[in-house]
């Protein structure tokens, strides 16, 4: 049962987690281990993955001095969940990372969860100068053997560098902030400054209670209580809340028309199966996370807004510090359901493309509109492009586009005609026995990525086939932006009103791309294909 998943996975790792520390400690150097052979035909070219093992939810990431960091659920151990620990890596375009040392690493007594980096630049909490201001990174503490915290119990602390993020060393004070009694479920601090307040903003979640908390403070170190987000609406039995964000976003563009955004990860029950993130448009008056709408009670979950629906994203969280332009948005790309049967080798894990977030009505409501970033568009309009701003495909017809390769951005506009289905295959093999299609129903308005016979596919039965979600198609047209990677595919449609992100396992040499139009007439009205090199 869905549900099981992740608590079990918490609960079997945290009672082997002893074992796996020592394991650490007493492992033999890189080269004497046995490993799977390595898979470089699936080693992401636009996205974070780290050299070798596990990796799940971005923490804390930032801008600094033109520096974007990132930090991550980081097992330096295996290719499995296991003593958390933060990984960190660096990068000056978002789409090319190297790695550094480990910055906050698992201990006997404690593991390291998701949290998230302030810069505190007025050094309001006092542990930096004037002169160096400090770096506060907020995570949770998951305790064991602490005489004062039961075993497994959580609560938010906090580390900081003097250094811009090269040494971090922990508060003497933590944890900072717990739960009476301690609770088992209590994580994933995220903090914005409210200028409104003069105040940071926390919000945390009681992961099992599907609740988030929000929690006010002047100087970082003390935090008082201000409210309970917990709407009634989308909810299952054995839910997880994770991973909540609260961002201010001018709606249409209007700097007077302020809506906040709730994003809660949810893990299971998400719109394209296991984990996903859902939010949520309202109102905050410094107290209360209000939404303006809510759908009713059992309403089918495609009522609600999802920030993607493929099954490959999840714990998206915000880049601190980027000042006052669109927020930053990077999710880990994978999902519970199926995470640590991941066939890539030595690494398990990695990111989605960084987004950038807007919020715009569509088809009467706000709606979060999310596209690559500007470093991204950059790389890719300095490459060679294959294009045409025309073509119809009769019924049954296929064309193959001259370019192809393993990592493409591409851009399509289908106009209807009379077919009722058409689309797109990409990663294609030679002999088209394998690719990952995108199609749209025009009489539908449904829009699928299906990765069914996208390469290897069965090293989960939990590994969900096809998504589908349904998408609107002003006067019969619609656009595509696909980011094709080695091994994933991300689909921002009508200009990022709706994304999809998926992994696929294609087999090498699977270059291909065509076009194809179903049971009638398509008008292909556009194709741009370039190939972003690394
Ligand atoms: C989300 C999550 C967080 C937790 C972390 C542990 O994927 O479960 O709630 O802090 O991963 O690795």
């Amino acid at each position: 049962m869905k549900r099981s998943v992740h608590t079990a996975r918490f609960d079997i790792v945290l009672r082997c987690r002893a074992l796996a520390v020592a394991c650490l400690f007493l492992m033999p150097p890189p080269h004497l281990r046995a490993q799977e052979p390595p898979t470089p035909q699936w080693r992401p070219a636009l996205h974070f993955s780290p050299a070798e093992h596990w990796v799940n939810d971005p923490n804390g990431p930032f801008l600094l001095d033109g520096t974007y960091h990132l930090f991550y659920q980081y097992n330096p151990a295996g290719r499995v969940w296991g003593p958390m620990s933060w990984g960190h890596a660096i990068s000056t375009d978002l789409l090319h990372w190297q790695e550094q040392d480990i910055a906050l690493p698992a201990t006997q007594r404690e593991d390291i969860f998701s949290g998230t980096v302030v810069y505190d630049s007025q050094n309001r909490s006092g542990l930096g100068s004037a002169s160096a201001p400090p770096l506060l990174a907020f995570h949770t503490s998951v305790f064991h053997g602490n005489p004062a915290h039961p075993d497994d119990t959580q609560a938010q602390s906090l580390s900081y560098s003097l250094d811009r993020g090269a040494h971090w060393q922990a508060y003497d004070r933590n944890p900072i902030l717990t739960l009476q009694p301690d609770s088992r479920q209590f994580r994933d601090p995220s903090i914005i400054w409210y200028p409104q307040g003069q105040c940071w903003i926390m919000t945390t979640v009681v992961a099992d209670a599907q609740l988030v908390k929000l929690y006010r403070s002047t100087d970082l170190l003390h935090w008082s209580f201000l409210s309970d987000f917990q709407p009634s609406g989308y909810r299952k039995p054995g839910m997880l809340w994770e991973m909540p964000l609260l961002i201010p976003l001018s709606l249409d563009g209007n700097p007077h028309e302020t809506r906040w955004a709730m994003i809660v990860s949810v893990n299971p029950w998400s719109i394209a199966g296991g984990s996903g993130v859902q939010y949520f448009i309202g109102r905050f008056d410094g107290t209360r996370f209000t939404p303006d709408t809510l759908p009713p009670e059992g309403s089918d979950p495609s009522a609600y807004h999802w920030l993607d629906h493929g099954a490959d994203q999840y714990a998206a969280i915000r880049f601190a510090n980027t000042g006052s332009g669109a927020p930053l948005l990077i999710g880990w790309m994978s999902n519970w359901d199926y995470a640590d049967t991941l066939p890539t080798s030595p690494w398990r894990g990695q990111m989605t493309l960084p987004v950038q977030l807007a919020l715009k009505t569509v088809d009467g409501q706000p709606v979060l509109i999310q596209t690559p970033t500007a470093t991204y568009e950059d790389l890719v309009h300095r490459q060679g492009v294959s294009a045409f701003s025309d073509r119809q495909l009769g019924p049954g017809q296929t064309w193959h586009a001259p370019l192809g390769g393993d990592v493409l951005d591409i851009h399509l506009t289908l106009r209807r005609g009379d077919a009722p289905r058409a689309g797109i295959v990409v990663r294609q093999a030679p002999d088209s026995r394998t690719g990952t299609v995108i199609s749209y129903d025009f009489t539908s308005g449904n829009l699928t990525l299906d990765r069914s016979h996208s390469g290897q596919v069965g090293f989960s039965p939990r590994f969900s086939l096809a998504h589908v979600a349904h998408l609107s198609a002003p006067g019969g047209v619609v656009s595509l932006h696909l980011v094709v990677d080695r091994n994933s595919v991300e689909l921002f449609a009508n200009g990022g009103v709706l994304r999809m992100t998926d992994l696929v396992f294609p087999p090498a040499g699977s270059n291909g791309v065509s076009l194809f139009s179903d049971g009638g007439h398509t008008q292909f009205t556009g194709l741009r294909i370039s190939a972003p090199a690394r």
